[in-house]
């Protein structure tokens, strides 16, 4: 009977039209960015966010059937660096990718997306031993992938996917994990969206489930238990899947589609140019576009579940946080040495009023490290994993971090970290000081790892009280 009274159908049309258009309106205008993009970058300016149509609710009402797809549509590459590539539609079939496309003048080399996820050590068959192979990707046509999965259709595996593909080597360990591997996907993944506003508020759908293909359940968390605090506290409902379900999918035969999937590889990002110059692997996605607050989401997400509140912060406090290892055993500064810089620190506090912290990280808790590094405007320690909480520290124009080496040594692991958050870093060598452009070559001299690294506390008062009254800038 046709009436006045719309009919179910005609509901659902209007809701789906109202949806796209308040999709439209909030999406961005006019992505811009601040970054250039690299010669190795590749960004598909259509289609940067999943469309309303693909969320949870088209499934509603559940149709059963709908979660498999009809034909094989084509795989289409949404975004890509070396390591860190973007998917829609990557089908997985026998524990193999699939890239089904007509168009494969267009997708980037294999080596450049995924490897055998075997672990890394140097040496040219060890290079060799982690080259991909048909095992692990292959790129097809849309006739073969017919002629290849048959009258199976592709199940769904909607939403967003993270997909690791690394052995638990880097992924153990609080810095490898939430200032790399964890630091670098929300880097590429945000690449979709690069108008997020200093409040980190973004239209780009959590990622529903984090897949690693070649380590258990075990094998993914560190000794300080703080892996799982960071990634259950960014994205409350990610659920895991790991290599035993991996090889079940595979064991099936049945080929599976992943709708939206950023897949990342470190073997596959060590080919990149910016890896050469950092060996930092999240600074590849670097070279894809990107807001100056990309990380906001995910560090106000953190801060906030581990009970930081921004009243707690004092205006016009600075906060100096000193991580001390003294108490560690391993690359230790010389006694008397940190003993002067705690007392040029104290002095400072009485002077100026500045809150000095002398802390080890492990007598804190996760709550109070994630409060502290929240509140802290200069932080500071002997090179070493104390430091990664420098990622959860505001960044502002005083934001500091200073880092005491062995002098003759470097790493990049927190001087690049701190640059790609927008705040100023400096190294110590005893009584020098260094900063970008003006940093050494990595090296690891004999000492870099002893307890008897040697700083001058009143150079490191100094530059702190430089740095919180902005100094340098008010000379020009
Ligand atoms: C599935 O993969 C295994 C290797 O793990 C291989 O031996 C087997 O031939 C593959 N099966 C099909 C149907 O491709
Ligand atoms: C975040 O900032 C944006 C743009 O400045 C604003 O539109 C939005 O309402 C803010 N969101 C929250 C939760 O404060």
């Amino acid at each position: 009977m046709t009436g006045l009274t719309p009919t179910t159908r005609e509901l659902c049309l209007v809701v789906i039209l109202l949806a796209f258009l308040v999709f439209f309106l909030s999406g961005p205008n006019s992505p811009t960015s601040s970054v250039n993009l690299s010669p190795e970058a590749i960004v598909n300016s259509k289609d940067l966010s999943l469309s309303s149509a693909d969320d949870a609710s088209a499934q509603i009402p559940y149709q059963y059937g709908n979660n498999r797809l009809i034909g094989f549509p084509e795989t289409t590459i949404v975004a890509h660096v070396p390591g860190w590539t973007i998917f829609d539609k990557l089908y997985i079939y026998n524990g193999t990718a699939y890239i089904v496309t007509d168009h494969s003048e267009s997708i980037p080399d294999r080596n450049k997306m995924i490897s055998t996820g075997k672990p890394i050590h140097n040496g040219p068959e060890e290079v060799a031993s982690r080259l991909p192979t048909d095992r692990e990707m292959r790129i097809i046509g849309t006739k073969e992938a017919e002629t290849l999965f048959g009258a199976n259709s592709a199940s769904r595996i909607d939403g967003v996917s993270w997909w690791v593909n690394d052995p638990s080597q880097f992924i153990m360990h609080y810095y490898h994990w939430s200032a790399e591997i964890f630091f670098g996907l929300w880097r590429a993944y945000s690449s979709l969206d690069p108008t997020i506003p200093a409040n980190g508020s973004t239209h780009l759908p959590p990622p529903r489930r984090m897949m690693f293909s070649h380590l258990d359940a075990a094998h993914w968390r560190d000794y300080a238990s703080m892996n799982e605090w960071v990634t259950r506290a960014a994205f409350p409902s990610i659920s895991f899947e790991f290599s035993q379900d991996w090889h079940e999918r595979a064991a099936m035969g049945r080929p599976w589609v992943l709708e939206r999937v950023l897949l990342a590889d470190r073997s596959a990002a060590m080919k990149s140019y910016n890896y050469l110059r950092t060996q930092r692997t999240a600074s590849v996605p670097f070279a894809l576009p990107g807001s100056p607050h990309w990380w906001a989401t995910i560090r106000h997400s953190v801060v906030l579940f581990s009970g930081f509140r921004p009243e707690m912060q004092e205006k016009d406090k600075y906060v100096i946080t000193y991580i001390s290892r003294q108490e560690w055993g391993r690359r230790m500064l010389i006694q008397r040495d940190h003993e002067r810089l705690v007392e040029e620190l104290y002095k400072l506090r009485d002077t100026y009023g500045y809150e000095v912290n002398v802390v080890s990280t492990e007598k804190l808790s996760r709550v109070e490290q994630l409060q502290l590094a929240g509140r802290t405007t200069i932080m500071m320690g002997v090179h070493g994993n104390g430091l990664t909480s420098l990622v959860w520290m505001q960044p502002t124009r005083r934001s500091t971090v200073m880092e005491f080496f062995f002098p003759g040594g470097f790493a990049h692991d927190y001087e690049w970290t701190t640059r790609a958050l927008g705040m100023v870093h400096f190294g110590f060598w005893g009584d020098r000081s260094f900063t970008r452009p003006d940093v050494p070559q990595v090296a690891y001299p004999p000492g870099f790892q002893g307890n008897e690294i040697p700083i001058d506390g009143m150079l490191v008062a100094r530059l702190c009280h430089e740095r919180l009254t902005l100094a340098e800038e008010t000379d020009d």
